[in-house]
């Protein structure tokens, strides 16, 4: 669905990243993890149209990208939970719940939301609670938990998420990783970037290993867990 090949991206004499190429089929989780640094949110911004590529290509359901810009992507179904998740703050959580969904909308008119917040509450049953408390006084995991909540309004066709888990209490981070197997199930297409190996790799399909730019090993998520320099190179990491 969703194939990167041979891609760099530079930011002035800062190469990001080096030559990568991954894919995610549809219906897989695939998880890259790499420590700070390592070109994670680079490559999701890079999927998005939001950095320009020096060379390789990016290909989505066959057709590259590259001269896409980014709001084409969204409407093409590619939705990006970012890194500072970027909310509405002074917003409802309702208010930026609908907002997610109108990346589908056409002509100014609303979009059909009927169902899709019920799904977003099913699975998140504490953004049901709080659904008319303004954004910015939600906590931390919370705001995580509506970052994802709007990205799934826009009934993506892959969601790319940027360390969802970052900052956040092993509960809460054990909540959205819950929430993310659920969304597994329910066979969604999800490029997830991660430094906590540990969660990650427990939920994916396939992964990748992000070291400076370069990806640096790949397989399956459990193979990967297995391997003894995995885990030595994520030792100091979050270890739940
Ligand atoms: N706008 C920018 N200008 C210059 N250099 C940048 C810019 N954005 C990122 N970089 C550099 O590119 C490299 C990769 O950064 P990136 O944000 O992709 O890493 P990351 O893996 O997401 O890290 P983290 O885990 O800390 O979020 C870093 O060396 C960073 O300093
Ligand atoms: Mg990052």
């Amino acid at each position: 669905m969703l194939e990167v090949d041979h891609l760099s991206v530079s930011y002035g004499n800062i190469v990001a990243l080096r030559d990568v190429s991954l894919r995610v089929e549809s219906g897989e989780v695939v998880v890259l993890i790499g420590s700070n640094g390592a070109g994670k949110s680079t490559l999701i911004k890079a999927l998005a149209g939001l950095v320009t590529p020096a060379r390789g290509d990016i290909r989505f359901l066959g057709n590259s990208l590259l001269k896409r810009p980014a709001h084409a992507r969204a409407r093409a179904g590619i939705s990006v939970v970012p890194e500072n998740r970027r909310l509405f703050g002074d917003m409802t959580v309702v208010d930026n719940l609908l907002l997610g969904a109108y990346s589908r909308s056409s002509y100014g008119r609303a979009p059909e939301t009927s169902g899709d917040l019920e799904q977003v509450f099913q699975l998140f049953p504490r953004l049901a609670e709080r659904r008319s408390q303004i954004a910015s006084t939600l906590s931390g995991g919370e705001q995580q938990m509506l970052a994802i909540g709007r990205a799934l309004m826009s009934r993506p066709k892959v969601m790319l998420m940027d360390e969802p888990s970052v900052g956040l209490a092993p509960l809460i981070v054990r909540d959205i990783f819950e929430a993310i197997e659920k969304l597994r199930h329910q066979g969604r297409t999800i490029l997830l970037v991660e430094q906590n190996a540990a969660a990650g790799l427990r939920i994916a399909d396939r992964a990748y290993v992000l070291e400076l730019g370069r990806v640096t090993l790949e397989g399956g998520g459990s193979e990967l867990w297995a391997m003894e320099s995995v885990r030595s190179l994520y030792l100091g990491g979050d270890k739940q």
